[in-house]
């Protein structure tokens, strides 16, 4: 499933951020260095099913701060930690932290460092999660920065498309990725172009309702990498061909006096549309949550049932990927496989 590794030293140290066990941004792995996460995800599935048990973080508590809405992000990483023998303390909301009381984020970050091992952060500021970071030296995971970076989930996405890709027989260097919906601030996709930009020669086609474009510069850092980029406000013609359509939310809390045109019907990801443009091997994933409510036209609930639905393939993977994540930056990855046990 992955290429070999020639690199050494511990990981950790590869993809430090600024010098610190951190994650910010996609930006810090190379092609290597995610494939060699992936080993250690693979090594924690049984771990994340719980056919073994590993207590490798026993002792440790990790801080889950969030100060967005999350369910999948703050949940599954907190299940992660715990699956490792860790604990986690959590706070949610600005009105349940001292934030509301007019705390900074480098008070609130120094004060956390004397309590927790590792945080997790999501808050509502792009670049905001780098600020927190800055005022400690535990490990500090984005789990979101506004319509900035979400490094954790772009990492299991990937993670699901190798996976997905490996039970089909196909390679993902020369793939066709379909990107669908709010390409301006969805952070998940902001992400995963620059972590698929790591492999070759694939065709993007993004397709998104008139104003809500990817930014000029992922798409000039992607480009310059060699991919072929095509952008549309068709969905059928963005699909057409298509080894993965990755669908995503209009994320209208984000926007500031924008009218967004072309945002109808016709841009759902349906199964009549998902027939009509692609073939019997074609992946359709979203980072979710969907929008069900009315007026939105999101992923449709009538590819439920549709093998090549992977949206609940890829929630399970952020277990054994997040657990990964935590494993490599507390540096106890070595200390998995040796402490392996029945349940
Ligand atoms: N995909 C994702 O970030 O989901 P949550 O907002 O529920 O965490």
């Amino acid at each position: 499933k992955y290429a070999q590794s020639a690199q050494s030293g511990p990981l950790r140290d590869r993809i430090a951020y600024q010098g610190k066990h951190q994650l910010l941004s996609v930006d810090q792995f190379s092609r290597e260095s995610v494939e060699e996460l992936f080993r250690v995800a693979d090594l924690m599935q049984p771990i994340a099913r719980r056919q073994k048990v590993s207590r490798v973080l026993e002792g440790a508590v990790l801080g889950n701060l969030f100060f967005e809405a999350s369910t999948r992000t703050r949940v599954s990483f907190g299940a992660a930690f715990c699956r490792l023998g860790g604990s986690v303390c959590d706070t949610t909301g600005f009105t349940f932290s001292s934030m509301a009381k007019g705390e900074s984020i480098y008070d609130t970050s120094r004060v956390m460092s004397g309590y927790v091992d590792a945080m997790v952060i999501r808050h509502p500021e792009k670049g905001s999660v780098a600020e927190f970071a800055e005022a400690t030296n535990i490990p500090v995971v984005n789990g979101g920065d506004g319509p900035g970076e979400h490094p954790s989930q772009a990492l299991l996405d990937l993670y699901t498309i190798l996976t997905e890709f490996s039970r089909l027989g196909k390679l993902l260097d020369g793939a066709h990725i379909a990107l669908v919906g709010d390409l301006k601030y969805g952070r998940t996709v902001h992400s995963l172009i620059k972590l698929l930009a790591l492999y070759r020669g694939l065709t993007f086609t993004l397709v998104s309702p008139r104003g809500l474009e990817m930014p000029d510069y992922i798409l000039e850092q992607t480009g310059r990498l060699g991919h072929t980029i095509e952008q549309t406000n068709s969905l059928a013609e963005g699909l057409k061909g298509a080894d993965v359509i990755y669908a995503t939310r209009v994320q209208k809390e984000r926007f500031v006096g924008e009218e967004v045109e072309g945002y109808t019907a016709d841009f759902q990801v349906n199964k009549a549309m998902v027939d009509q443009c692609c073939g019997p091997d074609v992946i359709v994933m979203h980072p979710l949550p969907r929008d069900s409510r009315e007026g939105a036209h999101d992923l449709s609930v009538d590819l439920n049932h549709d093998s090549r639905l992977a949206i609940f393939r890829q929630t399970d993977n952020g277990i054994p990927v997040r657990m990964a994540i935590f494993a490599v930056l507390l540096g106890v990855e070595g200390l998995v496989q040796h402490s392996l046990r029945d349940v």
